[in-house]
Order: structure tokens, then C-alpha cells, then sequence
């Protein structure tokens, strides 16, 4: 495996015939790195599940370069959904919409739904594009970490996570931190009204004011439960480290909370975020940082308000679990 540090055109263009062959590629996108590989090949699907340790069955988001791929696999796509669409891609969102007959069983888990996303990181987009442009369809690509663990949101992470797992062919492309540093909010698409399956940086409110109506997130909602996702688990972007929310740490404890909050003496701080796009943005590195340095305990001080604090309690309530 080698890590691109200087994503090029030329190097995202090999990159994009590695993914043509069949290899895997890690690349970066504003919510968290993926593991991509060709929607349409078997076999390469097969090792994502593999390098990651996914139970066989779980979907995969497809990611596409533009709203023009969108008919290839997806039909019947609701008006809202695509004025989701032109609201917020290329961005940190996912849709569930109905599968056509190019997205398999392998990717879509069985189900008659597949989740797409175009999006924005620029070596993304690209990388995508060149793919497209050589014949490809889609990237099916999960979060470039292993199976329950943190998201990656930067190459080391993704190195750190996968590296023993991915061969001498495959590529990790390198594209900085993520700017948003969660994962996508994904909204199912399969009914007369959207519902959020997992909560991201394009929130509740926003997609309120594209619609005009408010909108439920059915995460908790028996009729989900049937939904292969799992990232709406209850256990899952787990460290290491034992996560507590709220409570007092002692002397050798980690600590996560925002700038204002007074370390206590002998606590290790691990991140002092100045606002929520911050907290967002650094809280999978200060996981790692934990584990890195063996602390046990990690004490975190969660968000209040909407908006992306939302998404940054959901995955500390998982990391809790
Ligand atoms: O931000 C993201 O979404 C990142 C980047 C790389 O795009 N990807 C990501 O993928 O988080 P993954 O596989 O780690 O998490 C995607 C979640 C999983 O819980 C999966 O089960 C769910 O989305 N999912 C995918 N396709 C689905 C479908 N057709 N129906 C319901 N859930 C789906
Ligand atoms: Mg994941």
C-alpha cells in the first residue's frame, strides 16, 4: 500500500485505474476518509468488507461525481429527494433512494435501496470524475476504518486503521484533515417523507427550510430496526478507551471538551474545541490521541443547541455504548 501525498491530476488519474482493476483506494472526503472500490465489481467489494471486517450484508454508499450518474442507480426518485439533492451535493449528505438493477445485492445488502452521495472534497470529485471517465459507474466506499471502530479523518488515520489489512497495490490518497470530520447525514428517500437515519453537518434545520416541512429522524423507530445500517447501531465509532459522558475525571483521565472548560489538574486534554464545527471536526483525532497514548477514561463534555451538535451527541452516545 502506498500513501499519495501529492494528489495531482496524473496521480488521481493511476489512482482511478487502480480502482478501474479492481484495487482499493482511501480518499479523503469533508466528512470522514473512505475505502472506496468499484460499485460494480464483485470481487473488490468483497475486500472492502474484508479490510474492514464488515459483516457481509451490510450496504455500502455509492459515490458519484454529479447529479447527471444519478439515474444509473437510482429510479422513482421523489421530488424531494432531488431538491435535497440540488440543495446540498456535492456535500456531506446521503440519500436512500430506489435501486436500479446496476446496484447489486453485493453493494445494497439484499435491499431494494441503494445510498448515494456526490461528494465535495476536491480529490474526491476528481477522483471520481476520472473514474467515471474510464467507465466506471460508482465508488461504493465505507468510512476507511475498521468494523465498529473511529472514522478515519486524515491518511495516518487511515494507515493506522487499515494499513496491515490493505496490499501493495492499494492507495491511500491523502487530502488533509476533513474539514467536517463526521459522517454524512443519511435520510431515506424510500417514502412519501424523508426521515434521517443518521444525524450529520447537513441537519434537521436545514433540511426543513430546503422542504418547508419538518422532518423525522427514525433511527429509534421499531420499523428501522429491520434496516441493515450500522452506523445506526447502538454500539459503533468506539476507541478504545472507555467513553463517559459528562461525570468527573480523575488524575490520568482523558478529557474532550470546549475551550471554556477548565482542565482539572492531572487531566489529559485531548481537544478544547472553540464552537461545534470545531468539536465536529476534532473529536475522531482526539479518540485516536486517547488510544495512542493508552489512556483508559476519557471524560467528554458534549455539545448543547441543534445543528451539528446533534450529530457529535449521536456518535458520543455510540462511542458510550
Ligand atoms: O460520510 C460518509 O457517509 C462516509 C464517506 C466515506 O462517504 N461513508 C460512510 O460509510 O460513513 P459507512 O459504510 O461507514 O456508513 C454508511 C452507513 C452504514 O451504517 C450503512 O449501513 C448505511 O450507511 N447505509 C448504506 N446504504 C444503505 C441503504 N441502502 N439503506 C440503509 N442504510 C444504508
Ligand atoms: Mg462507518
Amino acid at each position: 500500500m502506498s500513501i499519495i501525498l501529492n494528489c495531482t491530476e496524473t496521480a488521481i488519474k493511476d489512482a482511478a485505474s487502480n480502482l478501474i482493476k479492481g484495487d482499493l483506494v482511501a480518499f479523503p472526503t469533508e466528512t470522514v476518509y473512505g475505502l472506496g472500490a468499484d460499485a460494480n465489481n464483485k470481487d473488490a467489494i468483497e475486500r472492502i468488507y474484508k479490510v474492514k471486517g464488515r459483516p457481509i450484508g451490510h450496504p455500502l454508499i455509492v459515490h458519484i461525481s454529479s447529479m447527471v450518474n444519478l439515474d444509473k442507480w437510482a429510479k422513482d426518485i421523489p421530488e424531494y429527494a432531488l431538491n435535497l439533492a440540488r440543495a446540498f451535493w456535492p456535500g456531506p449528505m446521503t440519500l436512500i433512494l430506489q435501486r436500479t438493477d446496476i446496484a447489486k445485492d453485493f453493494i445494497t445488502g439484499g435491499q431494494d435501496n441503494v445510498g448515494i452521495r456526490i461528494p465535495s472534497h476536491p480529490v474526491a470529485l476528481e477522483l471520481l470524475k476520472e473514474f467515471e471517465s474510464l467507465g466506471g459507474s460508482g465508488v461504493a466506499a465505507p468510512s476507511a476504518n475498521r468494523f465498529g471502530a473511529v472514522s478515519s479523518t486524515s491518511s495516518t488515520a487511515v494507515e493506522v486503521e487499515l494499513g496491515d489489512y490493505l496490499t501493495k497495490k492499494d492507495l491511500i490518497l491523502d487530502g488533509g484533515f476533513s474539514s467536517i470530520g463526521l459522517e454524512s447525514t443519511i435520510i431515506d428517500c424510500t417514502r412519501t417523507t424523508p426521515n434521517i437515519l443518521r444525524p450529520g453537518a447537513v441537519t434537521k434545520e436545514m433540511i426543513a427550510e430546503i422542504l418547508g416541512i419538518s422532518i423525522g429522524s427514525k433511527t429509534q423507530n421499531a420499523e428501522y430496526i429491520q434496516v441493515k445500517a450500522p452506523g445506526i447501531l447502538e454500539s459503533h465509532y468506539s476507541p478504545k478507551a472507555k467513553i463517559c459522558i459528562n461525570g468527573t475525571p480523575s488524575y490520568g483521565d482523558g478529557l474532550i471538551a470546549i475551550e471554556s472548560f477548565k482542565t482539572p489538574e492531572g487531566v489529559i486534554r485531548l481537544a478544547s474545541p472553540k464552537n461545534n464545527e470545531e468539536y465536529a471536526q476534532t473529536l475522531y483525532e482526539a479518540f485516536r490521541l486517547a488510544d495512542s497514548r493508552n489512556i483508559e477514561k476519557v471524560f467528554v463534555i458534549p455539545p448543547i443547541g441543534n445543528g451539528i451538535s446533534v450529530a457529535i451527541n449521536d456518535r458520543l452516545a455510540k462511542a458510550a455504548f
